[in-house]
C-alpha cells in the first residue's frame, strides 16, 4: 500500500525527522497532518543541518512534493522565513513542490498572545506550551470563528477577517487576562502581504494526494508531536491541541481508508519530555546531564522550537506498548542508541506498582500516573563508539540484547536503529 505513516511514540523529539528523510528517499510526496510551529524537526545531512518546523522535512529530497493538510495550524510569518532558510540551504521552494491545504488554520499574533496569557494566568499549573499560539488556534477551529488560509485568495476579505480576528482576541487578552492589545490594522496589512505570498501554494491537497494514490505514488505522512501529547490518547491536560496519532493522518489530509501500509513507531532509546506533566522515569542529576548533553550539539536534549532543556528518563516500555496499540503500529525504529552508551546498568520501565500492586498495562490510560512507581528491569550497558557500526551484528553483544529485549517487550519488530544524528548514521535490520 502506497501511504506509509510515521509516528512518535513518546512525547515528541523522538528524532522522527531523521526517519521520515531516510524514508523520504523513495517517497513521491511527504506530508505533514497536524500541528504547526510547535514542531522542530531536524535533519542533517552531511555537514548540512536543517531545522524544520511547518514544512515537511522530507522536502529536503530534491524529487519530494510536500504537502501540508487541512488538520495543520499554520503561521504564516514562520512559513515565510522557514521557506527563505531553506532556500539559502539550497531547497527549491516553488508552489509545484509545496502544496497547503487551504482548510489548514491561521495562526496570528493574537493566537500567540492569548496563548502567553493564558500560560500565564495557569500559574503553577502551567502546561509549559511553546507559546506559538498553537491551542488558542484549534480553540478558534473547534469553536468556528478560525481563519482558514484558503480565504488568502481573496487579499481584501482575508484582510478584514484578520483584523476582525485580532480585534475579537484583544477582548479576551484585555477584559479577561489584562494583557497588551495588538494593533487590528498593522496585523491586518502585515497579513494581506503575507496572503499575497502565500496564494499561489495553496490548493486542494486531499485531491493531489488521492490522484497520487490512485496513481499508486508513495506518501509518507510525517507525525508531529508524539502519541503521549495527542489530545486525547495523551497526558491530558498535559497535551498539544490537536491529534498526533496515525489515524489522524488520514483526517489531516482528506484521505480515505484503504491506502495504508507501514505505520512506523519512532521511539528514543531513553525519554525525554518539554513541558509540564506526568514523566514516570524521569531521572535528575549526572544521569539527566548525561543522557541531555551539554546543547553545545544540534542533537542534545534542548527544544529544536524553543531551546528549553528537555526532561530526560529510562525507557518506559509501559507507554511504549500503549502507543503501539493507539497507532496500530506495524514497526519501530530506535533512535540515539549511541546516547545509552558507557551507561551501566541500563533501565527499563516493564510495568508500575501502586499501592503494593503491579500493572503491566495502564489501567486508565496515562494522564494520572502521578502515584505510579516504576518496575524497572536492569540490562547490561557497553562501552566503546557505536555511531560507525551499520550493520546489527557488529554492535556490542550487550547492545543487541539491548534492542532485542525492547522488541520483547513491545510486540513489534524493530526495523531501524540509529547511531548518530548524520543520514548515514543508521542500522537497517531485516
Ligand atoms: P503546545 O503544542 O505549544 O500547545 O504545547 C503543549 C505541550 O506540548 C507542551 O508541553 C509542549 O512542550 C509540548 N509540545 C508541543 N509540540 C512539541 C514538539 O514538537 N516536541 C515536543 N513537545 C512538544
Amino acid at each position: 500500500m502506497p501511504l506509509d505513516i510515521i509516528i512518535g511514540t513518546q512525547w515528541g523529539d523522538e528524532g522522527k525527522g531523521r526517519i521520515v528523510d531516510l524514508l523520504a528517499a523513495k517517497a513521491d510526496f511527504v506530508a505533514r497532518y497536524s500541528g504547526g510551529d510547535n514542531a522542530g524537526h531536524t535533519v542533517t545531512v552531511g555537514d548540512q543541518t536543517y531545522k524544520l518546523h511547518l514544512i515537511p522535512s522530507g522536502i529536503v529530497h530534491e524529487h519530494t512534493t510536500g504537502i501540508m493538510g487541512n488538520g495543520m495550524v499554520i503561521n504564516p510569518a514562520t512559513l515565510l522565513d522557514e521557506m527563505s532558510r531553506l532556500r539559502a540551504g539550497g531547497v527549491q521552494i516553488t508552489p509545484k513542490r509545496l502544496r497547503i491545504s487551504y482548510a489548514a488554520h491561521l495562526i496570528s499574533p493574537a493566537h500567540r498572545a492569548l496563548d502567553a496569557a493564558q500560560e500565564k494566568a495557569r500559574g503553577r499549573e502551567q502546561i509549559g506550551t511553546t507559546l506559538r499560539g498553537i491551542g488558542p488556534a484549534y480553540t478558534g477551529k473547534v469553536a468556528r470563528y478560525g481563519i482558514r488560509l484558503g480565504q488568502m485568495l481573496d487579499q481584501e476579505s482575508f484582510a478584514d477577517a484578520v483584523k476582525v480576528q485580532v480585534e475579537s482576541i484583544n477582548q479576551q487578552l484585555t477584559h479577561l487576562y489584562d494583557a497588551e492589545p495588538l494593533d487590528p490594522q498593522q496585523v491586518a496589512a502585515e497579513y494581506a502581504d503575507y496572503a499575497r505570498q502565500l496564494a499561489p501554494y495553496v490548493g486542494d491537497v486531499s485531491l493531489v494526494l488521492s490522484e497520487a494514490l490512485r496513481r499508486n505514488k508513495q506518501v509518507l505522512a510525517e507525525g508531529a508531536q508524539g502519541t503521549l501529547l495527542d489530545l486525547d490518547h495523551g497526558t491530558y491536560p498535559f497535551v498539544t491541541s490537536s491529534s498526533p496519532t496515525a489515524p489522524s493522518a488520514l483526517l489531516g489530509l482528506g484521505i480515505g481508508f484503504g491506502h495504508i501500509g507501514r505505520v512506523i513507531g519512532v521511539t528514543k532509546a531513553f525519554q525525554t519530555r518539554v513541558g509540564g506533566g506526568p514523566f514516570p522515569t524521569e531521572v535528575e542529576g549526572d544521569l539527566a546531564l548525561r543522557l541531555r548533553g551539554t546543547g553545545e550539539n544540534p542533537w542534545d536534549e534542548y527544544g529544536t522550537t524553543t531551546g528549553r532543556p528537555r526532561r530526560v528518563g529510562w525507557l518506559d516500555s509501559v507507554l511504549l506498548r500503549y502507543a503501539i496499540r493507539i497507532n496500530g503500529l506495524s514497526e519501530l525504529a530506535v533512535t540515539k542508541l549511541d546516547v545509552l552508551t558507557g551507561l551501566h546498568p541500563l533501565k527499563v520501565c516493564v510495568g508500575y506498582r501502586v499501592n503494593g500492586q503491579e500493572y503491566r498495562e495502564l489501567p486508565l490510560g496515562p494522564s494520572d500516573l502521578s502515584q505510579f512507581e516504576p518496575v524497572y528491569e536492569e540490562l547490561p550497558g557497553w562501552d566503546g563508539d557505536v555511531t560507525h557500526i551499520r550493520s546489527f551484528n557488529d554492535l556490542p553483544l550487550e547492545a543487541c540484547d539491548y534492542i532485542v529485549r525492547l522488541e520483547e517487550l513491545a510486540g513489534i519488530p524493530i526495523t531501524t536503529v540509529s547511531v548518530g544524528p548524520e543520514r548515514s548514521q543508521v542500522i537497517h535490520i531485516d
